[in-house]
């Protein structure tokens, strides 16, 4: 048998797949981000009248111009002057990084991640032939980058920085003045900012904060219809930047990496927006309700600390246990039936975090708290 790339060598999986693998049936999982709801029946029923109508096809490289022009007029509230041209449809936020990363990193250059990261980052950097330097989002303060961290770390061959609002896996979000300092670091550094923006309509408490529209043009929004109307199986997301060089650029890398994104999906996510606007609100209420819910329950528990998030779907308590890591902690709780991630997935500095998604109802969530908090409580007992 012939060798396999250092490429694909680099790379591990995520530590969020290995403990999701070993999860029995019965197991109350609060472990992948994925909304326990069902796409909105508008979309569904498009889907299917789309793929009858002959929408079975390969489409433009960078998508169905109407979605576009759509996505475009959406977010046009923000910066004025979006076109078609500004958006590429892809086949989901992953596939939306990945070509960002081959679209912008050489090999010798290096891109500013957060820590903790959506474990997708760091090896798409690599796989792009780059290399990343972690900036810390701690918990001391909201998990929110501090600037003079940012301009510590960043060398002459840093490219780009990618930011996360509202966050994975610590449910982050930032204020218009932290978004301006945030900005303002890139300017003045000249990097390539990428905003994953995959949870902007998942907001408990004010408005979403972008990085689009703040009179910055190197900026490229990542997002994706996964979380925002349940559809994490269809796989659609996309690009957004009012840099027309950009986006010439992506459309370019979208046919080297996967030629154009689903044909009849398009026309549902399409019918989504059109029909079932208030869909991501109305989860988001949801999600509210559940996220007060496992707040409270955990900072109820002794040895445990959590922040209260705005937004996103995903808390990240402090879990102290003397003398255990978090991966030994989650692997307690799945075996007293309740699967979390462990914070160390997402790396070092998420040592010390358990990951919770509150994806479930919530009588299952009281249900999940009820052994989390006897776990920890038999766990700390001296
Ligand atoms: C922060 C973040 N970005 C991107 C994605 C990718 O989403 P998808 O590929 O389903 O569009 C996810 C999914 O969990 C995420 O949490």
């Amino acid at each position: 048998m012939g060798d396999f790339s250092t490429r694909v060598k680099s790379i591990q999986p995520t530590g969020v797949r290995k403990m999701f693998d070993l999860a029995g049936d019965d197991t109350i999982s609060f472990g992948l981000g994925e909304p326990d709801f069902q796409p909105p029946e508008v979309a569904i029923e498009a889907f299917y009248h789309a793929m009858k109508n002959g929408r079975n096809k390969y489409t433009t490289t960078a998508g169905l111009p109407a979605l576009r022009r759509k996505i475009a007029e959406e977010w046009s509230s923000r910066q004025a002057g979006l076109s078609e041209q500004n958006v590429c449809i892809t086949m989901s936020g992953t596939s939306a990084l990945m070509n960002l990363f081959m679209t912008l990193v050489e090999p010798g250059k290096n891109v500013l991640l957060p820590e903790p990261y959506f474990p997708l980052y760091g090896p798409d950097v690599s796989i792009a032939g780059g290399s990343s330097k972690y900036y810390p989002c701690t918990f001391e303060h909201n998990f929110v980058p501090q600037v003079e961290e940012l301009e510590a770390l960043c060398d002459e061959n840093t490219v780009a920085i990618l930011y996360n609002f509202p966050n994975n896996p610590t449910g982050a979000t930032i204020t218009e003045s932290d978004r301006d300092a945030l900005l303002d670091f890139a300017r003045r550094r000249g990097l390539w900012i990428i905003s994953d923006e995959v949870y902007d309509q998942i907001i408990f408490e004010g408005e979403h904060v972008s990085f689009l529209g703040c009179g910055y043009d190197d900026v490229a929004v990542v997002n994706s219809f996964s979380k925002t109307f349940a559809m994490t199986g269809w796989r659609i997301g996309y690009i957004l930047s009012a840099n027309a060089e950009l986006m010439q650029n992506v459309i370019k890398m979208q046919y080297y990496i996967s030629a154009c994104s689903n044909d009849a999906m398009q026309y549902a996510v399409l019918e989504a927006m059109e029909k079932a606007p208030d869909f991501p609100k109305q989860i988001s209420l949801a999600f509210k309700e559940r996220c007060d819910a496992i707040v409270d329950r955990l900072n109820a528990i002794d040895g445990v600390e959590c922040h209260k998030p705005k937004g996103a779907i995903y808390v990240f308590p402090k879990v102290t246990v003397p003398g255990m890591s978090s991966e030994e902690i989650a692997m307690e709780l799945l075996k007293d039936g309740v699967l979390c991630s462990p914070g160390s997935a997402f790396g070092a500095s998420g040592e010390g975090h358990i990951r919770l998604a509150f994806t479930i109802g919530l009588d299952d969530i009281h249900r999940g708290m009820d052994i989390f908090e006897q776990t920890i409580n038999r766990l700390r007992r001296p």
